[in-house]
C-alpha cells in the first residue's frame, strides 16, 4: 500500500512540480512521500527556487526536517500548486477530506493555489462518497464551538456527550 502512495506522490511530482514554484504541501501519509520527492529533487539540485507552504504542523516539521524552504501565506499567498491527499474519492472526483484533522488549514492553502492536485492510492476510490470512509470530518474554530454545537443538535438532532 505504501508503495502505491509513493508511486502516486512521485508521479505527481514528476508531472507537475517545476523550478520556481510556490507549492502548497498538504497533510497525511501520502503527502509524506511527496515531501520525500521534493527533498530528493531539491537536494540533488534538480529542483530550484521553490517555496513550500504547509497545511499542518506535522507537514511543516517534515519540510523543515528535509531542509526544504518553508514559508507562510503571510509571505506568499499566491501559490502555483497545492498537492494534498484525500480520505475518499468518488467517480466524479468529489472528495472527503480532513480526516487527518487539518481541514481548515488545508482549505485555506488550497484556496490560494492556481492548481490543486490530489494524490491517493486505490484504497481511496469509491463509486459514491461514504462507501469506505464512514465519517464526514468537520473542523470548528474554537470561537465557534458553542453555536456550531447548538446547530448540530437542533438541525441534526445529534447530541454531544461532553
Ligand atoms: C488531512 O486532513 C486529510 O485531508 C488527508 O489528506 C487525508 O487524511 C489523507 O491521509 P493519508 O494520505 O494518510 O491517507
Amino acid at each position: 500500500m505504501s508503495e502505491l502512495k509513493k508511486l502516486a506522490a512521485f508521479a505527481c511530482g514528476e508531472a507537475y512540480i517545476r523550478n520556481g514554484q510556490k507549492i502548497g504541501v498538504g497533510s497525511g501519509s501520502t503527502v509524506k512521500y511527496f515531501v520525500e520527492f521534493l527533498k530528493e529533487r531539491y537536494q540533488s539540485g534538480k529542483l530550484k527556487d521553490i517555496v513550500c507552504i504547509p497545511t499542518s504542523f506535522m507537514t511543516r516539521k517534515w519540510l523543515l526536517d528535509a531542509n526544504l524552504p518553508v514559508s507562510t501565506l503571510e509571505q506568499h499567498y499566491q501559490l502555483d500548486i497545492d498537492v494534498d491527499g484525500a480520505d475518499e474519492v468518488d467517480a466524479k472526483l468529489n472528495l472527503i477530506k480532513g480526516g487527518g484533522g487539518c481541514l481548515t488549514q488545508e482549505k485555506i492553502v488550497q484556496s490560494c493555489a492556481k492548481k490543486f492536485i490530489v494524490i491517493a492510492d486505490d484504497k481511496k476510490k469509491s463509486k459514491q462518497l461514504g462507501e469506505n470512509y464512514k465519517n464526514i470530518p468537520i473542523e470548528v474554530v474554537p470561537a465557534a464551538y458553542v453555536p456550531v454545537k447548538k446547530w448540530i443538535e437542533e438541525l441534526l438532532g445529534l447530541f454531544f456527550a461532553w
